[in-house]
């Protein structure tokens, strides 16, 4: 099945057929990991720019690594010491880019809806790494790999998202994809940070942690965004521990084999305990392995379907 996309901007725009065929993608990048030269030659002469709004550690460096073991060059831009702290427009700095003759740039932005700007307005490929409240595709991409790496399947799995649904962007790309995938999708966490309409895209919404937890297959946990103590949108960090933080004792209502999933960055001791994360259950250090493939493989799909359009895009998102 081809990839025909110019850019990736989120989950919601693609369809079923799609997923599939970048999880289908990902296995040979993964099995480069294991040798002693991890690179193929894949974009060698493709410039790839790494363009954050906002700070990172994982997708940052995860894509920068990814674009290096495709033998692409790669550029990051640190936006405080760049030409935007002094007033140029997103759109002025993405044309720039493009006159340096980048192909892909990889841009994370506060603002929701910051990467179809720059989709609309350049002839480069953009991916989506984190937009506002928005979508974080190459993340939900790789949870989504990774669940089915370790379950061999997708279809018929009840997944629990913990936490901070509204504002999690994570949240929104996991479950475009796992519901067009075929899970059972749960969400559960305080009433403040849940949206009401998630029930449309066929979520079951749990305000109770011990009842969301009994018989999944999957727990991934959301950071609780320390920042919005102040907009009093769950009662306290104290309060917020006792009812939703992720325990060993909690687990045990999960299915035995039950997988544990953060994103990171982690608060440990609150949305999730030290035991929990360091449990031979969880595996949020192979979904940052995972990351890597995953975004090898996204690079891959649109440098070829760059190259099979000759560069004039019809499928833009
Ligand atoms: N998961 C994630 O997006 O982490 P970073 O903010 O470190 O990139």
């Amino acid at each position: 099945m081809p990839f025909n996309r110019k850019d990736l901007l989120g989950l919601e725009d693609l369809d079923k057929k799609e997923i599939q065929t970048i999880i289908d993608s990902v296995k040979p990048f993964k099995s480069l990991f294991t040798r002693s030269i991890k690179k193929a030659p894949a974009l060698i002469g493709k410039t790839v720019v790494n363009l954050f709004y906002e700070p990172s550690t994982r997708t940052r460096t995860s894509f920068e690594i990814a674009a290096k073991r495709l033998s692409a060059d790669v550029v990051n831009i640190a936006t405080a010491t760049s030409s935007v702290v002094k007033g140029e427009s997103l759109i002025d700095t993405g044309k720039t880019l493009e006159a340096m003759k980048a192909d892909i740039i990889i841009i994370r932005h506060s603002l929701a809806g910051t990467p179809e700007i720059l989709a609309k307005n350049l002839n480069a490929s953009i991916i989506n790494a984190g937009d506002g409240f928005h979508e974080h595709p190459t993340q939900g991409l790789l949870d989504l790999y990774t669940i089915y790496e370790k379950k061999k399947k997708i279809e018929g799995l009840k997944i629990l998202l913990v936490g901070d649904i509204l504002h999690s962007r994570v949240a929104k790309s996991n479950i475009w994809a796992l519901t067009k995938m075929g899970a059972k999708l749960r969400v559960v966490g305080p009433p403040t940070l849940i949206p009401k309409n998630i029930t449309d895209l066929g979520v079951e919404i749990f305000y109770d942690l011990d009842k969301a937890i009994k018989g999944v297959d999957v727990v991934n946990i959301l950071r609780i965004q320390m920042e919005r103590q102040q907009e009093n949108l769950f009662p306290s960090v104290h309060e917020y521990v006792e009812l939703y933080q992720v325990t060993s004792e909690r687990l045990a209502n999960a299915k035995p084999d039950v997988l544990i999933m953060h994103p990171g960055p982690m608060n440990r001791g609150i949305e999730i305990s030290s035991s929990v994360a360091d449990s031979p259950s969880a595996v949020i250090n192979e979904q940052v392995t995972n990351g890597i493939a995953v975004r090898m493989a996204v690079l891959y799909l649109l440098a070829a379907a760059r190259i099979k359009q000759g560069k004039k895009h019809v499928n833009s998102n």
